[in-house]
């Protein structure tokens, strides 16, 4: 694969000097940002134009001098399309009218801390195109000052405003008779057929939102395909299950009733059988006075009360909001690496849910692991058949992650140490030393945050053990 990769890209070379003897170069003037914008991003755009949107802005006309060249033009074809499929930098972005979501300037930030935009074998042919110290300061302050700005670090202490990750807020806006009942509905074994089962017997409120087991049990004892989530936080991501096939938690709320793995009923039998539940009648009478107890409205008021499972204050929340105290030196080391290795996928507010990534980036994780590769294990692939979507599944959040052993969408690591291991083997080909391990396990063990004002620590991994 590689060989066939650098073959043209010795021809290129050659002929290199003598595109530019013929005047072949593609260089424009970069288009200057819009006169409202920050004087960072003037600066940025500038550095963004010359070195980065020849393969980030699909459709751009611009071209890099080599790209004329034939076979070139074929391998910046592929380039543009790899690139964009990762980050799109549009004109709108680069002229300053649309701003970069987080998870976009996390990713820029990690190339350019890891160094490897732009890509090392188009340096070799164009060297002037890397990114100079002083470039890579200039878009590091941009990115920090946008921030600093977004609405998401508001609680965030001034100097901790412009971190990759914020804290959760200590509340959120629900319709408390939404989140009421809701709540009884998520407990509530008439959602199953057998009525053995409710939500919560896999989503245990102090298992962290999970069933603390590699996969889930549903009716009849039967063992599922694929480790259970939290259910905390979940309306954080952007969209539900590993593979994203639900677009949002009501969506989702639909699916473990139905699904015969799991709670095995019907919904017509669930909605006959809560409406003959007196405090039901009234609840929903009240709260969906047109609508009354339907499918659609149980699973409204239960992904009304999942809005409510927000799990605030946690230690690292606390040193965000300006608590410089409430960690350690080790878990300050630890989520020193955790910014450089980690936070351009683990992300925003609940360290994940924001994007979909494979399983493996950099090295393959199933090899690794064993056994047959299952359905559950083509991720994302199963939803949109597309080939580069083979083992890639929504980043899950990191929050509360101590209890939510055990880890991977196959549930088959048991210790978050061995997690850890893996992650920054699988998806940075690196080997920590072991106190570099230590020093993320105790920074990640910082995430575990409060429900209903409780702390969610006492019921540890290490206590249950
Ligand atoms: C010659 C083409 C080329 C240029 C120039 C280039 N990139 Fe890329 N970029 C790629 C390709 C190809 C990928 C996808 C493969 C990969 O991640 O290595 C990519 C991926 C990325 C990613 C996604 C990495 C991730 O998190 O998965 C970011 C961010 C990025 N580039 C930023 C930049 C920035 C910033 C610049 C300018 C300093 C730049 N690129 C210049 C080709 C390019
Ligand atoms: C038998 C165990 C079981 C029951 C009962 C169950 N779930 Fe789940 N839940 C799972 C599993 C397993 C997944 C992951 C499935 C997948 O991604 O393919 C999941 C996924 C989810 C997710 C998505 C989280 C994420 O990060 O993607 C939410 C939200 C959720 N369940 C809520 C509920 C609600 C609400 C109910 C009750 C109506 C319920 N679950 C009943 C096992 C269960
Ligand atoms: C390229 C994106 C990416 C990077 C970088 C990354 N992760 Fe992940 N992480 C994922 C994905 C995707 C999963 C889910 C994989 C699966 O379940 O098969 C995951 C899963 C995890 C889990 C298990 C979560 C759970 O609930 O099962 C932990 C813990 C974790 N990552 C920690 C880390 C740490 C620590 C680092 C840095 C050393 C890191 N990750 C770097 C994408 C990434």
């Amino acid at each position: 694969m590689k060989k066939i990769y650098l073959l043209p890209v010795a021809a290129i070379a050659i002929f290199l000097p003598l595109s530019n003897l013929l005047g072949l170069s593609g260089e424009n003037e970069p288009i200057p940002a819009l006169a409202s914008s920050s004087q960072s991003f003037a600066v940025a755009t500038k550095i963004l134009q010359n070195k980065c949107v020849d393969c980030h802005s699909p459709g751009l006309t611009r071209m890099p001098i080599y790209a004329q060249l034939p076979i070139a033009k074929q391998l910046m074809a592929t380039d543009i399309a790899n690139a964009s499929a990762r980050l799109i930098l549009s004109k709108a972005v680069y002229s300053g009218e649309e701003t970069l979501p987080p998870l976009m300037l996390a990713r820029i930030e990690g190339a350019i801390t890891s160094n490897s935009m732009p890509p090392h074998l188009y340096l070799s042919m164009h060297w002037e195109g890397s990114l100079t110290a002083d470039e890579k300061l200039s878009l590091l302050k941009w990115i920090a000052e946008e921030r600093e700005k977004s609405p998401l670090s508001q609680d965030s202490t001034k100097a901790l405003k412009a971190e990759p990750v914020q804290p959760l807020p200590l509340t959120v806006a629900v319709d408390p008779k939404k989140v009421a009942l809701g709540d009884q509905l998520f407990h509530d074994t008439s959602l199953s057929g057998d009525n053995t089962l409710s939500c919560a017997s896999c989503h245990g409120l102090t298992k962290g939102g999970t069933d603390q087991a590699k996969v889930a049990t549903g009716i009849r004892g039967q063992q599922g395909p694929i480790n259970t989530p939290t259910v905390y936080n979940a309306s954080y991501n952007l969209a539900q299950f590993w593979d994203g096939r639900a677009k949002d938690l009501q969506a989702q709320a639909a699916g473990p009733v139905a699904n015969p793995g799991e709670m095995g009923a019907q919904w017509d039998d669930v909605v006959t059988t809560l409406k003959q539940v007196p405090a039901y009648q009234s609840a929903f009478a009240e709260l969906y006075p047109e609508l009354g107890l339907t499918k659609e409205t149980v699973t409204d008021a239960i992904a009304g009360f999942e809005q409510s499972l927000v799990t605030a204050n946690s230690r690292f929340d606390q040193y965000l909001r300006g608590n410089d105290h409430s960690i350690n030196a080790n878990e300050k080391a630890g989520y020193a690496l955790f910014k450089d290795n980690c936070a351009s996928c683990h992300v925003g507010p609940t360290l994940g849910g924001l994007s979909y990534e494979k399983m493996g980036a950099k090295r393959d994780y199933f090899h690794r692991r064993g056994g047959p590769i299952t359905e559950a294990d083509l991720g994302r692939y199963n939803v949109t058949h597309d080939d580069n979507d083979r083992h890639v599944f929504k980043v899950p959040t990191l929050r509360n992650i101590e209890l939510t052993f055990p880890y991977f969408h196959d549930g088959s690591v048991r210790e978050l140490a061995d997690a850890v291991r893996i992650m920054a083997k699988v998806q940075r080909n690196k080997d920590f030393k072991p106190e570099e391990i230590d020093d993320l396990v105790a920074f990640l063990k910082t995430l575990t945050g409060e429900y209903k004002g409780k702390s969610l620590v006492p019921i540890s991994a290490t206590e249950s053990k």
